[in-house]
Order: C-alpha cells, then structure tokens, then sequence
C-alpha cells in the first residue's frame, strides 16, 4: 500500500548523488561540498558549471580556457534561427527554450565527435542566444548577432537583451543569481532529466523534458508568478491587505514554501540581499518592501519562508528582465545541473520505473459495445 507520505515522492530517496546536498544537517545546501554561501561570495557562474559538470573547480587558466570555450559556441545554426523565427510572438518564452533544445539536437546530435560533456557545454553557451534571438526577432524585426565579447554568461545575457555592456551591478546580481539556481539535487526538473536519461536516449531529450518539467508554477515557473503577484501592489499595506485576503481564499502564495527545507532556504538571504542592493541602487524600493511586508506575513501567518523565487522576482525586473523571461533564466543556469546529472545517471544506470499503487476497479467482464 503506498502511504499518504509517498504521495508526490516526498521523503523518498529516489537515488544517490555526488553532486549537491539539499537541507542535509550539518551540511545544507552545497554542490560537490562546496557551501553555496561560498559559491555566491566568491566564485561565477562559469567556475560553477564547471565544477558540476567536470567534478571539480578549474584552475585560474582552466576557468580562462573554459569561458573562451563557452564564448566561442554562442552562434546559432542557419536552420535553427529559422525555426526561431517561426515560433509565434505569442509563444511564452519557456516553449521557445523547449523547441530550441530540441531543434538543436537534430542539428547537432550527440554522437562521435559531440559527447555528452560538448553538448553540456553547447547547450550552457547557447540558451541566452537561443532565447533572445528569438525575442529580438519578434519585438522589433531584428536578427541580432547573439555572438559577444563579453566573458561571462550573466554579461554575455544582459548585453544580448538590452543591445548594449552591463553595469557591473546588473552583471554581478545576474551571476550571483545564475550560481544559484544551478543545481539542486533530486528538484522535479532534475529528476525528470534522470528518468529520461534512464531509458537511454540522447542528451537533448533528457534537457528537453527538463524544460518542460521546469515551465510550471510550482517548480520554476514560480518566479514569474511571484512577479505577477508584487506588481499588482502599490505599497506594502495594500500587500498584507492582498496577501491576506488570498490566504483566506486558500492560494498559494507563490514563492513560499518548499518541499526539503522547512524552516528557510539558504539561498534566499543572498538573493533577498541583491534585491535590496539593486532597489537602494536604483533610488526605487517599491517592490523590495513589498516583498518584505508578503515575507512578514507569510511567516505571521502560515509560518512559511520565501524560496529562491521570491526575492529573485524584483532582483531580475530590477536588472530590465520582462517577467517572461524570468524562467528562462532559470534554464540559462540549470542546464550545468541537469548536465551533472545526466551524466551521473549515465555513470551508473539502472531503469527509473516505480511501481504504482492500483486503486482503480477490481476485474470486470469486457461489455461489447452493443451492450453498453
Ligand atoms: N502558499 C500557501 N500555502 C502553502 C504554500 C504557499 N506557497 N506552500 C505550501 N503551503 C501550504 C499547503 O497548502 C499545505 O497546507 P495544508 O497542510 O493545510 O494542506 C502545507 O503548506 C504543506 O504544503 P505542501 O503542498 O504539502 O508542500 P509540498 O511539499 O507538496 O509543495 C511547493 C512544495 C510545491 C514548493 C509548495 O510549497 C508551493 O506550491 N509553493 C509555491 C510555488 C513555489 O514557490 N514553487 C517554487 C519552488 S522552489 C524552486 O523551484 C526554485
């Protein structure tokens, strides 16, 4: 019989991984032992893929040598700016991610001469292009060069929707940002990448069900949300009024809670901390306290804490991000975690294939149609 805990997999250990710990005791969150406060103080985001990826952090000339590979594999192929091209304006940005992965992986399958760790590496380098390829051609008739000079991903980002370098500010947040959304063990998303992996299909296939498990509101898409939710308020009063009214509606508050961590996620204080930086920055602290006043009352009132999401929400508009493109960021930065994990799966590989629970009516005589 499966018990109601199982229900969703909560608590059950699916697996095991080298690759991160999520609100284990003693450690909290770390990818491959190294504290995400420490990543987020002191590393990037490329001296992060490449720890999750090859295992290890690169030396100063590897991390040099790594940056110009990623610069270099940021040009799209003829065939798939032209599926670009097609996707509908009104296509929500998610879907373009989905389509591009896929679309790539025909064009450029894995097989000899493209291993796993080429197509990580490609896929890492190209999702910012891939994305704003496509919205620049649709908001203003532009196909725009998604190669630049810049030599990290979070500028590479930036420079590619606003036309123009970043501040380092803006830079900065976004890498901060990036670092840590990469990688969170057993998340649906990752999970689904495993599973896919599982049966022993293509690299592409694994990121692209990932997407598609990344999309919705109660895994990635909760940024976007969270977005939707803090615009609507004007001051923080008009939030708690707002807040508190949909707690007694019973909605979920999007951006709260969080199926491991029951008392705080460690990555919010250093996202929430951007956030304050960005709106001091900017003279324009609307949203932070805002956001603030909904933490207040979440905790007052459900005990429940902000995730990653919550504060990232202002932090990217604060940086000119349209709130579409908040999940897709997301994807910029996950796809060095799935990559980890897909290649982990394939490392040692068993079949992901549990078995269900029937609850459905005992064995009954076919009716013929006729009869029915
Ligand atoms: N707003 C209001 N109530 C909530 C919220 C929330 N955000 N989150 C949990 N609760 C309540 C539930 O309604 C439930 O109440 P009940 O016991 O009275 O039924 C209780 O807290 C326990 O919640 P569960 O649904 O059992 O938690 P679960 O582990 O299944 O779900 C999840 C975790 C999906 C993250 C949930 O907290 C949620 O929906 N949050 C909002 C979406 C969100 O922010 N997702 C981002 C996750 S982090 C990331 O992807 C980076």
């Amino acid at each position: 019989m499966a018990t109601d805990n199982a229900a969703g997999l909560a608590g059950v250990i699916a697996g095991q991984t080298a690759i991160a710990t999520v609100g284990k005791q003693g450690k909290g969150l770390t990818y491959r032992g190294y504290s995400i406060h420490d990543l987020a103080e002191h590393s990037n985001f490329e001296e992060v893929a490449y720890l999750l990826i090859y295992g290890r952090l690169p030396k100063q000339a590897e991390l040099l040598e790594y940056r110009t590979k990623l610069r270099g594999q940021r040009g799209l192929p003829a065939a798939l700016k032209s599926v670009l091209e097609q996707i509908p304006r009104s296509t929500h940005p998610m879907d373009v991610m989905r389509t591009g992965c896929s679309m790539l992986g025909t064009l450029e399958p894995e097989g000899p001469g493209h291993d796993q760790f080429a197509v990580a590496n490609r896929l890492t380098a190209c999702f910012s292009g891939m994305l704003l390829y496509w919205h620049h051609f649709h908001a203003g008739g532009k196909r725009i060069d998604t190669e630049t000079d810049d030599d990290t991903t979070a500028g590479h980002f930036l420079h590619l929707l606003h036309g123009k370098k970043p501040d380092e500010l803006h830079r900065r947040a976004i890498d901060v940002s990036l670092i840590l959304y990469a990688e969170h063990e057993f998340n649906a998303s990752t999970f689904t990448a495993r599973t896919i992996t599982s049966t022993l299909p293509d690299f592409f296939s694994a990121v692209t069900g990932a997407i598609g498990a990344l999309r919705g509101p109660l895994h990635g898409g909760a940024n976007e949300a969270v977005m939707e939710l803090i615009e609507k308020f004007p001051t923080p009063d008009a939030a708690e009024r707002g807040v508190l009214e949909m707690i007694a509606a019973k909605k979920l508050i999007m951006g709260f809670g969080h199926r491991v961590y029951k008392i705080s996620d460690p990555r919010s204080d250093v996202i929430k901390a951007w956030s304050k930086k960005l709106a001091e920055a900017h003279g324009d602290e609307r949203l932070y306290r805002v956001s603030e006043r909904i933490e207040q009352v979440m905790r007052r009132e459900k005990n429940l804490f902000p995730n990653l999401d919550f504060y990232s929400a202002s932090a990217y508009h604060l940086c000119g991000i349209p709130t579409a493109m908040f999940t897709p960021l997301f994807v910029v930065s996950r796809i060095t975690g799935w990559a980890a994990h897909i290649i982990e799966q394939r490392a040692d590989n068993r079949l992901i294939r549990p078995n269900a629970d029937y609850i459905g009516p005992e064995p009954r005589p076919f009716v013929p149609i006729a009869n029915r």
